[in-house]
């Protein structure tokens, strides 16, 4: 190869390269509502709303829509809204409740002692027990064993599990057990992401009634905290 086509080369990256990062760093240059550059900017934004997006600028996009309305490809915002996000605020005052009616469940992993004082908010039946019973064998059996005597065969093999029938254990609120699956404790994992809140409910009727014969149990009488009126009322 010849010397001058060696300058060439020399030249010509000397060009690219300086250009090729002030492509790059540009398209750092993101912030506010600019996205930056982006590659294959069709990725990024999704075609569903999004809650919180505020794309307010009915023609981002534009250059590169499809979209019937022939407004631009990435403008979602609703008009309509606070803030034109696409989710409306909630009513002012309120508290969210899950789809069963119950309110979030803010209890700390070792507020064990308030834990306590919540009350079973389902009401005991035959029917909540067969559920509870259905439920305990599937999530608790394994290590706490069909009779919650903590035999269940992997019990057996990381060890400690509590024996539900025994000791002080027998005695334990229902409000306790509820927190305890749902936070874990000690060499218990949590439960509640797994377990929707109604259902850890029925277990704890079916420990209490079936597994400890009733001890500490609350009375009928006493229990729902939240009941289907008040849900119904709100
Ligand atoms: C992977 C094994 C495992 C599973 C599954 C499990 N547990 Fe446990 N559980 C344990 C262990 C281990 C302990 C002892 C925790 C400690 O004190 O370190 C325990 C303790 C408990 C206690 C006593 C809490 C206390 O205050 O000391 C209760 C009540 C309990 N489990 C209920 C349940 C229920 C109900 C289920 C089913 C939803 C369940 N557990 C599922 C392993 C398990």
């Amino acid at each position: 190869m010849s010397n001058s086509g060696k300058m060439k080369i020399a030249i010509n990256s000397k060009i690219l390269v300086p250009a090729l990062a002030a492509v790059l760093l540009y398209g750092c240059k993101a912030g506010g509502e600019n996205q930056g550059l982006e590659y294959a900017p069709q990725m990024y934004h999704s075609v569903p709303y999004e809650g919180l997006t505020q794309i307010t600028d009915e023609e981002e996009g534009t250059w590169l829509s499809t979209r019937e309305d022939e407004k631009g490809e990435f403008f979602n915002s609703n008009v309509n809204n606070p803030h034109r996000m696409n989710m409306r605020e909630p009513v002012a005052n309120t508290v969210p409740r899950n789809k069963q009616g119950y309110l979030p469940y803010r209890l700390e992993t070792d507020e064990l002692e308030e834990a306590a004082l919540t009350r079973n908010p389902v009401t005991l039946n035959d029917e909540v027990l067969k559920d509870g019973e259905a439920l305990y064998e599937q999530y608790c059996t394994a290590c706490h064993g069909a009779k919650g005597e903590g035999d269940g065969k992997v019990g057996m093999i990381i060890g400690g599990v509590a024996n539900l029938t025994g000791g002080a254990y027998v005695g334990l609120p229902e409000g306790h057990i509820f927190h305890v699956i749902t936070k874990g404790k000690g060499r218990m994992g949590a439960h509640g992401s797994q377990i929707p809140q109604e259902s850890r409910w029925k277990i704890v009727h079916y420990v209490k009634q079936e597994i400890q014969g009733g001890v500490g149990a609350q009375t009928a009488e006493a229990a729902p905290e939240v009941t289907e009126t008040e849900i119904s009322a709100n």
